[in-house]
């Protein structure tokens, strides 16, 4: 009988019984289902709390930056990344930070925004001023939706209305400014949103269809900078590699979009591990990285009179402390804590240092030995493990590969072979 993936009801059913089904749709044997079930931290009927269908978790390693000094503190940065390199070039790049005293970083509030959508009117500029005369009660009507928030020292702060062209007629967007204080705040301001719309149609006359946040934070906005010294990037030519980088990611599409990879490997790995939305600030941050209608590099990177090198970065940060996978997520308390933030906006100031240390590391890298060769060592013992190598034997082999300079499967079953033999 042909397999089918229509499944009626199939959110009514426990994670067992789904994978169970799982398990008669792709084969998996017993083990297979237990693994997805073995969840660890996140246990089972909390992760089937957090999002529909659950069957299991996905672990992700999660690593600690090391030494990072921000604003004259020390702090320990927990990332969860699948990716080899990113934890230790972060903190090697902080490192290189600390002889001219680490990074300094400020913000804007955290103010987001949702954005109402009016179509229908036949005088678009009429509906604007309409809507703007009524800002007050629109404000008022908004903050009546989360008495918490407001009671919290945040709310709907702002109005601003942009009549734009479209392919089917003018539209009228409205723009519900809410400062969210230490939530992201998308429950908040798409509620707002929601509310507001019925007295934006009845001002108007028009008709609304959209009413959501706009991940494109623009009025959030994390910035941090620090002084690398050249002694510690190893002279003025590593200043120059990176010079060099940097005007490739200006000059280059290609380019900068790899550049701002390297800067997300750490906010996203952030991101992860405190339960933030990674995908909003993705997008936030690509869309922010082309706001002049050029994409280009989100951080900037010069040389001072003394010679040392000056980074810059500056992006969106829509993140929060309270609420979603941050409050439920027992890893994402623990690394909130490891961070020890007290606010959203500190978080995401942390978040931007992390981000410059971490394009620092990258294009030093790409300028003088390369990436390849700070991938080795991990790669060599997952390669050493992957043909069966255990304990200490991993250490051996990987060492001896990237001493050759041939990490690779078969020169790993080799030495593997070899090493058992001396022992027998
Ligand atoms: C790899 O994850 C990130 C880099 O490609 C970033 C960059 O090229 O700047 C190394």
């Amino acid at each position: 009988m042909e397999k089918t993936s229509q499944i009626s009801g199939f959110y009514k059913l426990t994670p067992k019984e789904r994978a169970k089904f799982v398990k008669d749709f792709a084969g998996l044997t017993d083990q297979e289902v237990e693994l997805l079930q073995s969840t660890g931290s996140l246990p089972l009927d909390l992760a089937n709390r957090m999002i529909e269908n659950v069957i299991g978790a996905i672990p992700v390693p999660l690593g600690i930056a090391t030494n990072f000094r921000i604003n004259g503190v020390d702090r320990l940065i927990p990332m969860a990344i699948e990716e080899p390199s990113v934890v230790a070039a972060a903190s090697n790049a902080a490192k290189m930070a600390r002889a001219k005293g680490g990074f300094w970083t400020s913000s804007t509030g955290p103010i987001m925004m949702s954005q109402i959508q009016l179509v229908g009117v036949p005088d678009p500029n009429r509906a604007k001023m309409q809507i703007l005369e009524n800002k007050q009660r629109i404000l008022d009507l908004a903050n009546q939706q989360d008495p918490m928030l407001v009671k919290a020292g945040g709310g709907a702060r702002d109005v601003t209305v942009r009549v734009i062209d479209t392919q089917s007629g003018p539209m009228v967007i409205t723009h519900l400014h809410v400062d969210c204080r230490d939530a992201m705040g998308a429950n908040a301001v798409n509620t707002m949103a929601e509310k507001t719309a019925p007295l934006i149609e009845q001002i108007t006359g028009g008709k609304v269809y959209l009413r959501i946040l706009t991940n494109l934070a623009d009025q959030r906005i994390s910035r941090a900078r620090a002084i690398f010294a050249k002694e510690a990037l190893g002279g003025p030519e590593a200043v120059e590699g990176v010079l060099q980088a940097y005007a490739f990611a200006v000059a280059d599409t290609y380019r900068a979009t790899t550049h701002n990879k390297g800067i997300q490997n750490a906010i996203v790995a952030i991101a992860l591990a405190t339960g933030n939305d990674t995908r909003a600030l993705e997008s936030g941050a690509h869309s922010y990285a082309a706001r002049s209608g050029r994409y280009g590099p989100l951080s900037t990177w010069e040389r001072d009179a003394n010679g040392d090198l000056i980074g810059t970065l500056e992006m969106p940060m829509a993140v929060g402390l309270i609420g979603g996978a941050t409050r439920t997520h027992p890893i994402a308390q623990i690394a909130v804590k490891i961070l020890g933030v007290k606010t959203a906006q500190e978080l995401a100031e942390v978040m931007a240092a992390v981000g410059l240390a971490q394009n620092l590391a990258a294009l030093l890298a790409l300028a003088t030995v390369g990436i390849q060769q700070g991938h080795l060592g991990l790669h060599s013992r997952n390669v050493a493990a992957s043909v069966g190598a255990v304990g200490d034997e991993i250490d051996i082999i990987a060492a001896k590969m990237v001493e050759e300079k041939r990490v690779r499967m078969d020169r790993a079953k080799e030495l593997l072979d070899e090493l058992r033999k001396k022992k027998t």
